[in-house]
């Protein structure tokens, strides 16, 4: 529902009250998690998650991700499996989201999950996101809040930019810790696997787990509908893997390579997730093209590097 004036709330008692009162009125409230601030709806009233989708101008085909308390409200709407568990006591809360089969009687908007028969469910770490998801006591679909296609909003400042006047409120505790989405695995199949690189190192998953997540090849048809080519894309173009910036370029610079900005001068890959989006919505607002330092791919730099493919990829 579109409203005038975009209310800024911060944590603390009233303003969680107030927030969760608009949510359950069904209203949309973008709220920080450790990865970045989603826009979250009441998962089970159809006209609030379809609010989301106008509000993002998202594609109507891609399925959101339910945020909930804790394990055991996860359970009230999927099917359980062992693997999930075994993820749970060691991720959750935290950066992974996990695709499992719809229970019967979940009592979501089919909205949520753009028809599929299964649900993507997490359970987030923030306190903000925490104490939210208490005082509303029920499941949040949150996708990143940012219109679809741009640059994930990782402060309140950000979410303003691209959705102030559209949405009731917005929970503002800061910037963001991880600074990547979560990383989404399947285990709706007998092999479980990645769906997107995020905040949580697949290596991590992986050794939990005792095997290793298959991954999709690029030729496969989309079943995170995020991987979506083009993403994340702010104005102007972007160049991957630059060691110096061309005339006119602004650099964004990661260890040895100082550029404008720097990700991380001292080459730490968390601090670079963590200032990702930030210092992208800082260069896009120059409205240079924006050269990009090489980022080591391992651990973190797996989710780095997917989403400055899809900033760098051509747009639709
Ligand atoms: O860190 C995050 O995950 C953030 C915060 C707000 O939690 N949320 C987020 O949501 O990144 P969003 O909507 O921007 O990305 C959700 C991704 C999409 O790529 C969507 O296609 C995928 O999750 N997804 C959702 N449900 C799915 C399902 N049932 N099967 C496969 N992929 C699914
Ligand atoms: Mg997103």
């Amino acid at each position: 529902m579109s409203t005038s004036k975009t209310l800024r709330f911060l944590r603390q008692p009233d303003d969680i009250i107030a927030a969760a009162t608009l949510l359950k009125a069904g209203e949309l409230i973008a709220f920080p998690t450790e990865t970045v601030y989603g826009l979250g709806a009441d998962a089970r009233q159809g006209d609030a998650v379809a609010s989301i989708y106008a509000t993002k101008g998202r594609p109507s085909f891609n399925p959101l991700i339910v945020h909930v308390a804790d394990v055991e409200r996860a359970k009230r709407y999927v099917t359980w499996t062992a693997q999930a568990d075994v993820l749970a006591r060691e991720f959750w809360p935290g950066p992974l989201t996990m695709v499992l089969p719809l229970c019967d009687s979940h009592g979501l908007s089919g909205l949520v999950t753009a028809g599929l028969p299964t649900l993507a469910v997490r359970v987030p770490a923030h306190p903000a996101a925490r104490a939210l998801l208490d005082a509303f006591d029920g499941p949040l679909a949150a996708p990143s809040a940012n219109p679809s296609g741009k640059i994930s909003p990782t402060r309140a400042d950000h979410v303003l930019a691209g959705l102030d006047g559209k949405i009731a409120g917005v929970l503002d505790d800061g910037a963001c810790g991880v600074g990547v989405e979560s990383t989404i695995i399947s285990l709706a199949s007998d092999t479980p696997t990645l769906l997107r690189a995020g905040g949580l190192p697949a290596e991590s998953i992986e050794t939990a787990l005792g095997t290793q997540l298959a991954r999709p090849d690029a030729g496969d048809k989309i079943t995170a509908p995020g991987m979506l080519t083009s993403h994340y894309a702010p104005g102007a173009t972007v160049r991957l893997n630059a060691t110096t910036a061309e005339a006119g370029e602004i650099h964004l610079g990661f260890g040895d390579i100082a550029g404008d900005l720097s990700l991380s001068p001292s080459g730490d890959l968390s601090e670079a997730a963590a200032n990702l989006f930030d210092h992208l919505h800082r260069l896009d607002a120059t409205g240079k093209p924006i050269a990009v330092a090489p980022i080591p791919a391992s651990g973190l730099g797996a989710a780095i590097n997917d989403r400055l493919t899809r900033a760098a990829a051509p747009r639709p």
